[in-house]
């Protein structure tokens, strides 16, 4: 991709000479997810998934979008990996489809994992590390069918799964993920309802994440048998809340927001246990819990995947709970987050205090949405530029303070579907038109691309 010499001169990407991010073994990344970039839903044996359903039903998705066609990469994927290359990254974060590799029998369907292995044999021919996702929320619909995560079966369907894409891929991915985000598939999925299945009850949201996390440990014990030079772990969304006020009541809620998105995940993967005060929050929405499940998915992880978007100030409820009360003046992306950079940089100094068994942590998301045109053959992305610099310099105070981070994807690669808000909030790196299916390369792309060549020219 050849940069013009405005962009080049006026570089505002290029970060201090202390940064970590200069350092070669610090891995700059670019992430996507199969529903939200391949189209291609009845192609070559793809069975449905939750997602196909749910964007069908109207009143579900922003515009009544739907992921049928999206950046149509799963025929466009060698030219869009020429565009992962020009970028300069060290590595790309995909996930696999589960509805393509597998049927409702647990037969593999020979034609989708063939995508999958091209698409790694790519990415390694290239030189980049392999960062797969097992599920980033694409669940065969034939198992939602079945209950879903709340039928405890699926514990088992998901090690098969796991099985069967481990002994295809084996030695071929630097790193797995078993599940992306669990806490927007519980809670996003079975307790408010704002996405795939749609349900909309507490005690579903504690029995799937308890499910979804039996399936994650199940999966990294069968992963380390198949694979066992590659890293596993799992990804996690984590946020940052704050108090309305100084009274004890706001920090109290505050306490319970960040208890409800990142302990409730975190403890039991990483102390074994539930966090207590989420049933002070949602009294008598214990999970069923058998015997041993805690020991399987507190199995030891080579990664943490962290993913971070925004922080969320809230107030005491008065009884139990947090409200949220919107901070007004404040930087907000598209999607109304708050830009807050300092939030990814406490969270993660604070994780490394509260967890004596971190593993090793990987930023396996942070970006932000703008309403990005193309003029002139350009896109001027200002605010991502600013806001990816700031984060990556929380990134960077994180680690000089201790915690050990090994690297950072951006979300996202592409501009794509992003699930309830269909195609209207654009998260990518690269512009895409959706009428014509054309790339642009935003000017964050030229100035990260810029960024790499330059580190990689001095290393
Ligand atoms: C995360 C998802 C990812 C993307 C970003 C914006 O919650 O993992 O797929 O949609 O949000």
């Amino acid at each position: 991709m050849a940069l013009d010499a405005a962009v080049v001169s006026s570089d505002p990407f290029s970060p201090p000479a202390d940064s970590t991010l200069w350092r070669r073994d610090f891995l700059l990344g670019a992430a996507t997810a199969s529903y939200q970039i391949e189209g291609a839903v009845n192609e070559d044996g793809r069975l449905p998934s939750i997602w196909d359903t749910f964007s069908a039903t109207p009143g579900k998705v922003l515009a009544g979008d739907t992921g049928a066609l999206a950046c149509d990469h799963y025929h466009r994927w060698e030219s869009d990996f020429d565009l992962l290359s020009a970028l300069n990254v060290d590595g790309y974060r995909l996930s696999i489809a589960w509805p393509r590799v597998m049927d409702e029998a647990g037969r593999p369907n020979r034609k989708g994992i063939d995508f999958y292995k091209r698409l790694v044999a790519r990415l390694r021919e290239k030189g980049l590390k392999v960062f797969v996702t097992l599920y980033h929320w694409d669940l065969p619909q034939y198992l939602e069918d079945r209950g879903g995560w709340l039928n405890r079966d699926i514990v088992y369907r998901f090690a098969q799964y796991a099985d069967l894409m481990s002994r295809e891929l084996e030695g071929q991915v630097d790193a797995w993920a078993t599940l992306n985000e669990p806490w927007c598939s519980a809670f996003l999925g079975y307790g408010n309802g704002h996405h795939a299945p749609g349900l909309t009850n507490g005690r579903y949201a504690t029995q799937a994440m308890h499910h979804l996390l039996l399936a994650h440990g199940r999966a990294v014990e069968v992963l380390r048998a198949n694979d066992p030079g590659s890293l596993k772990g799992i990804v996690a969304n984590v946020g940052k809340g704050s108090a309305n006020t100084g009274s004890a009541a706001d920090a109290h809620a505050a306490h319970l927001f960040e208890v409800q998105h990142n302990a409730w995940v975190l403890d039991p993967l990483l102390k074994k246990s539930y966090p207590q005060d989420l049933f002070e929050l949602w009294p008598g929405t214990e999970p069923l819990v058998l015997e041993g499940d805690m020991e399987t998915i507190g199995t030891p992880l080579d990664f943490l995947g962290i993913n971070y978007y925004f922080r969320t100030n809230v107030k005491s409820d008065g009884a139990h709970g947090f409200t949220e009360v919107p901070l007004q003046g404040v930087e907000r992306t598209q999607m109304g987050w708050e830009v807050y950079p300092d939030g990814l940089r406490d969270l993660l100094i604070g994780f490394n205090e509260s967890y004596p068994s971190l593993p090793p942590i990987y930023i396996t998301e942070n970006g932000m949405a703008s309403d990005d045109k193309v003029i002139d053959g350009r896109v001027n992305d200002e605010q991502r530029i600013s806001f990816l610099k700031r984060h990556l310099a929380a990134v960077d105070s994180a680690i000089k303070a201790g915690v050990d981070v090994r690297g950072y994807f951006i979300w996202s690669l592409m501009d794509n579907f992003e699930w309830a808000y269909g195609y209207e909030r654009r998260f990518g790196v690269i512009h895409v038109d959706y009428e014509t299916q054309e790339r642009t390369f935003k000017r964050s792309a030229e100035l990260i691309a810029k960024f790499l060549e330059e580190r990689n020219a001095r290393a």
